[in-house]
């Protein structure tokens, strides 16, 4: 499975409450153009699979244009919204700038190497070169747990489980797709992305010597008298910048504000006033996570992957853009997922977008799917220990 990152946006939240129309067609917009020209999919697979429950595609008229790889959403007596596709930039949203604008920026982007993924081996490609995995694994007992992701319960709240794939030692031991997607799909990965966002700063740090300590360099901040020029990198990993945020899905939200109706997001973000002082209240910001995500484009050409974590936030919770499994409040039984190890970190996208990494257990789990109900109500806690229990 492959996970799409948005670098530039950055989604978390339950639901998507009936917002101003521009903001509608815009998200509609930015969607689409992600899911047809990257995923590859139909508009109707869109409204009718990927998105769930999507009841704001409903009015919208969408119109994807593959000669310029473009999308336009509009609403009878609303404003016309438009998302580009660019090869190796994915889909972005007209705001603020041109199109022209857009499509004439240039950035320094590697070319990805002509090659057949099929012959590379796993994890780099997609050829599966040794089929045998240790003994200690219950294959009928780690079949039924992934089985029953793809089984709906309750039709009220359908879970709607697009891909499941269970890493073990090195190996996948499990995988499965709902009809339609297959391993070569790709699937928006939403906030999970902020996850990336920490790993590829984490790197920033070890090869470029990157103080996350110091004052983040973000040149809105630059003044020595700008309350917030002391707000460190730390800050903004942690969630913890201060900044005068809201996040919620709903009418006027800086979340909904920044992705659908700004160019700039960096700079949106950047802009707001404080509210706190820096490192003392954790308030999840999609909006911190771009500024990173800025000042990762600033200062590399181009990163590799790798792994960052660190010390709980939010009550014991969030690590580096990375949720933890610790105890809140030194509680060993108040954790997230209390049947999971404590040393779980995973990343977390809105509608059960959700990679787990448990290297206690040698486990790396990824889950997609279109859920319309609260996070992790596809059942993660029963799920992940189920696959635990399956491995001796
Ligand atoms: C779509 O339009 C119909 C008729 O105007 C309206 O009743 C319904 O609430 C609208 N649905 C959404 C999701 O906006
Ligand atoms: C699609 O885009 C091309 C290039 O911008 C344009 O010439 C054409 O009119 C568009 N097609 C439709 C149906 O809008
Ligand atoms: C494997 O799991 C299945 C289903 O949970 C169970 O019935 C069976 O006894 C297990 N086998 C072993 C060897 O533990
Ligand atoms: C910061 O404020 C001090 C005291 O008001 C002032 O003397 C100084 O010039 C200011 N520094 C900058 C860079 O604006
Ligand atoms: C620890 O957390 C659990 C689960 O939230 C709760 O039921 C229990 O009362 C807590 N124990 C203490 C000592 O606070």
């Amino acid at each position: 499975m492959i996970i799409v990152i948005l670098f530039l946006m950055h989604l978390i939240g339950h639901c998507l409450p009936l917002v101003v129309n521009s903001i509608i067609n815009g998200l509609a917009a930015k969607y689409t153009c992600s899911n047809v020209f990257i995923g590859g999919r139909t508009v109707e697979q869109q409204r009718t699979v990927d998105v769930g429950s999507a009841s704001y595609l409903n009015n919208v008229t969408i119109i994807v244009n593959r000669t310029d790889s473009s999308v336009i959403v509009y609403t009878k007596g609303s404003t016309i919204r438009k998302a580009i596709y660019r090869p190796g930039l994915g889909a972005t949203l007209i705001s603020d700038y041109t199109e022209r604008q857009i499509r004439s920026q240039r950035f320094n982007l590697l070319s990805p190497p002509n090659i057949d993924q099929d012959y590379i081996p796993w994890p780099m490609g997609d050829k599966i070169v040794d089929h045998s995995y240790s003994s200690n694994v219950n294959r009928t007992a780690l079949e039924n747990a992934i089985d029953s992701l793809f089984i709906e319960t309750n039709p009220k709240l359908p879970i709607r489980t697009h891909a499941v794939v269970v890493v073990y030692d090195g190996k996948i031991i499990g995988e499965k797709y709902a009809s339609g997607f297959s391993k070569k799909s790709k699937l928006l990965g939403m906030s999970m992305t902020k996850s990336i966002t920490g790993t590829l700063m984490g790197i920033l740090v070890q090869e470029k010597g990157l103080n996350i300590d110091e004052p983040a360099p973000v040149p809105e901040w630059n003044n020595i008298n700008d309350s917030r020029h002391f707000i460190t990198i730390r800050n903004l990993l942690q969630q913890t910048s201060g900044l005068n945020w809201n996040e919620p899905y709903s009418e006027h939200s800086d979340v909904l504000r920044m992705l659908f109706m700004t160019g700039d997001m960096g700079h949106y973000t950047a802009s707001l006033p404080l509210k706190d002082k820096p490192g003392s209240q954790f308030v999840y910001s999609s909006g911190n996570t771009n500024i990173l995500s800025r000042i990762i484009r600033h200062q590399l050409d181009w990163i590799d992957q790798s792994i960052a974590s660190s010390d709980g936030y939010g009550g014991g919770r969030y690590g580096f853009q990375f949720y933890l499994n610790k105890p809140a409040n030194k509680n060993t039984t108040n954790r997230r997922f209390p049947n999971v190890p404590t040393d779980t970190y995973y990343a977390v996208g809105a509608q059960g977008q959700d990679v787990f990494i448990i290297p206690s257990e040698k486990l790396v789990v990824a889950r997609l799917g279109a859920t319309t109900a609260a996070d992790y109500e596809w059942g993660a806690d029963e799920f992940l220990q189920a696959v635990i229990n399956s491995i001796e």
